[in-house]
């Protein structure tokens, strides 16, 4: 990035050394799939916000965030991995592209919200394959109840009344204590009251899963597990997996607010769940969608598939062929090349033509000591058939950037 400025949604932001977000990244903010009526992320979607009724449902706000509030503000430790540049996109020293729709947690406590559901696309620099891509879609859920004798009635009448919905459903479920030892209650946390509160999170989040993955004609009962897990805004935590076509998918996150979250929003005497969940990993196997970067695509073959408010099985039609490219070079010595920034790079140059990033090899030089890596990289096209000359011109692309920004040595 050459100019002194990157500009998001309309705010300029002063670049710095710590910038690291791309163009083809950035291309990505104003398109919000999730917003698009007929999309599949729009309408899964929209079965949750149908699912919980009576939260109110917000989709606006901007990707830019803190890093305070994306980490700090919920107990993450100074040392967490995520906060690493090569973890996360950061727009300057002051600003990033929030990882996680939990970064609007205090901010919708603020509001004196109590039952909400928020969905945001968020961006993580990872690898490129099939289901990885950098811009996904997050759904984040919270519901708080007073901590007082009737808040304590009002959970068990609501626990009684979802268990009977469930009752008679066809689901099975393998549970975890809702506390333990390894899983516990938040200092300051009435236990009782707190167990309460995990089974409410439980029951609601099971009757959403059954709205979702129980819709087949199978006699089967849908299989879901509840998993201890670790979150540094909730305690006790949990992850949750569906059993879908013989596969164990894990599908979210969730727990016990912790009582410091609620603090920072001037929230008191309450008690309550939240829960986080990605929408293309669900809308991948419950729509057949082969691949991540179909969510992104414009052609008609795709978006016409699909009606709003409707979940149909994707039919594939025939994929543009592969073209694979490989380039093997000296790591330099004194700077560091993480494979995201290698990542970055391809995406960067090539867009959305590269389909697939491989390390095919790596070894050190006996005698110089040098590393010597090689990646393969899989063009396709989403939309037409790319000639070779055209893969290999941007190929070419690929690797004098590599020389010029990180002073790698072609092999
Ligand atoms: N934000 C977590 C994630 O992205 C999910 C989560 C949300 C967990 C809310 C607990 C509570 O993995």
């Amino acid at each position: 990035i050459s100019q002194k400025h990157v500009e998001i949604l309309g705010n300029k932001y002063p670049v710095d050394e710590v910038t690291n977000v791309t163009p083809s990244i950035l291309s990505k903010v104003p398109l919000r799939l999730h917003t698009k009526p007929g999309h599949p992320l729009c309408t899964l979607r929209g079965l949750i916000e149908e699912h919980f009724a009576g939260f109110s449902h917000v989709s606006s706000f901007s990707p830019v965030v803190s890093p305070f509030k994306n980490f700090d503000e919920l107990s993450f430790a100074k040392d967490h991995p995520g906060r690493a540049v090569t973890d996360s996109y950061y727009v300057n020293k002051d600003m990033m592209l929030r990882t996680h729709t939990s970064a609007h947690e205090v901010e919708m406590f603020r509001k004196g919200e109590d039952k909400w559901l928020l969905t945001a696309d968020v961006y993580r620099r990872d690898e490129i394959d099939g289901s990885h891509y950098p811009v996904f879609h997050q759904v984040e859920g919270a519901r708080i109840f007073d901590a007082t004798p009737e808040g304590v009635k009002a959970v068990e009448e609501d626990n009684e009344r979802l268990a009977q919905q469930l009752a008679k459903s066809n689901i099975e479920i393998e549970d975890v204590p809702h506390v333990s030892p390894t899983n516990p209650v938040q200092e300051g946390h009435d236990p009782v009251f707190a167990e309460l509160v995990a089974k409410n999170l439980k029951l609601s989040l099971n009757g959403m899963i059954l709205k979702l993955f129980g819709g087949g004609a199978s006699k089967e009962p849908l299989k879901v597990r509840w998993i201890e897990a670790f979150f540094p805004f909730t305690s006790p935590s949990f992850e949750v997996e569906v059993l879908y076509q013989g596969k164990w998918l894990e599908i979210l996150g969730s727990g016990v607010v912790v009582k410091a979250t609620l603090d920072t929003a001037g929230v008191q005497n309450k008690i309550g769940w939240a829960f986080g969940l990605g929408l293309e990993r669900i809308a991948m196997v419950l729509y057949s969608i082969p691949d991540i970067r179909l969510f992104w695509t414009e052609d008609e073959r795709f978006l016409s598939q699909f009606k709003a408010g409707e979940i149909t099985t994707f039919k594939p039609y025939s994929k543009y062929p592969a073209c694979y490219k490989d380039v093997s070079f000296w790591l330099p010595a004194e700077t560091s090349l993480h494979e995201n920034d290698f990542c970055d790079l391809v995406r960067d140059t090539a867009g959305d033509l590269v389909e697939d990033v491989k390390k095919v090899d790596q070894f050190v030089h006996p005698k110089t000591k040098r590393t010597s890596v090689c990646y393969r990289i899989n063009y396709r096209s989403m939309d037409r058939s790319l000639s070779n000359e055209e893969t290999n011109q941007i190929q070419g692309q690929v690797v004098s950037e590599l020389k010029s920004r990180f002073g790698v040595e072609i092999r």
